[in-house]
């Protein structure tokens, strides 16, 4: 039977560096995203890459449930064989606690955590024959090692899903099964982050890694079943320096910080 990768967020900036990386690898893809028509687009612009693998697309919007339960139909429907999950997908939101409407708050949570979550347990479950090896690469953040003021709902996700997916690795080892979860600092894939990683200078330049790398970076770790990756020596820097402070102090120097950046950007 031929084994597939599922990716989330494969339209987005990283998640096509992700689907160039596995076509790559020859390996069978399903591609999931919001929409039917960029998906289409993914498809079309890489067809040459998608020559020698077979590819299927779904519409999954994570923060439905329904559509949770439709991927693992679809693939039960489908007999295919997913032996790796790419939970990429992620919702970016930046500002003020107080100035989202609940809608944002919750969309984000439940995008970047419940989904995220839900839909890697529901692949762990349906699974039957565990001697087949199965892999989760899981996208967090470096804003994760930190309270990001301005910025806290998105860090505060971000937090939840390395401390989950890390705990989640020793419990389901014993079942052949390999979470890693990887923390990339900025990468250019939207106006606004390339307009937000330069208002932060220096620190954003150095932080700032390509999405081609991101990928290469990932895949290497999951293949060597490593829990944790950072991308780039400055945000494997910045993970290691988060360490000893307080997240009271973290906090206040981060947050000024981040003023800081958004005054430049009158965000
Ligand atoms: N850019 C950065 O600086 C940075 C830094 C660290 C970590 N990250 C993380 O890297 C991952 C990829 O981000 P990116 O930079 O490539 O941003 P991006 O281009 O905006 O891609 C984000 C992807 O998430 C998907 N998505 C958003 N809402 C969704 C929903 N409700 N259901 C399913 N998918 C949804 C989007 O899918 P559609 O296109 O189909 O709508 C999109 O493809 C995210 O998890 C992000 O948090 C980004």
């Amino acid at each position: 039977m031929k084994k597939y990768t599922l990716i989330t967020g494969a339209c987005g900036g990283l998640g096509r560096s992700f689907v160039k990386m596995c076509a790559k690898n020859k390996e069978n893809l399903i591609l999931t995203g919001t929409s039917e028509k960029k998906l289409e687009k993914l498809v079309t612009d890489f067809k040459e890459e998608f020559k020698d693998i077979d590819v299927k697309t779904l519409v999954l919007d994570l923060g439905k449930m329904e559509d949770r339960k439709n991927v693992i139909s679809f693939v039960k429907e489908n007999k295919l064989d997913v032996s790796r999950l790419i939970n990429n997908a992620g919702v970016i939101i930046e500002g003020d606690t107080l100035k989202f409407s609940d809608e944002e708050i919750l969309n984000a949570v439940e995008v970047n955590c419940i989904g995220t979550l839900d839909l890697t347990q529901k692949f762990l479950k349906a699974r039957e024959d565990k001697s087949q090896k199965f892999e989760v690469l899981t996208v967090a953040s470096v804003a994760s090692s930190y309270p990001i003021p301005h910025m806290a709902v998105y860090a505060a996700t971000k937090s939840f899903l390395v401390s989950m997916m890390t705990a989640l690795s020793e419990e389901v080892k014993k079942d052949n099964v390999v979470v890693t979860t990887v923390c990339p600092g900025g990468m250019a894939t939207s106006q606004a982050m390339k307009e937000s990683i330069k208002s932060m200078g220096l620190g954003g330049k150095l932080s700032c890694t390509d999405t081609d790398k991101v990928a290469k970076i990932a895949l290497k770790a999951l293949s060597r079943k490593k829990k944790n990756v950072v991308t780039g020596g400055f945000n494997k820097f910045l993970v290691v320096l988060s360490k000893p402070f307080s997240k009271a102090f973290l906090a206040k120097s981060t947050g000024k910080i981040w003023k800081k950046s958004q005054d430049k950007r009158n965000f």
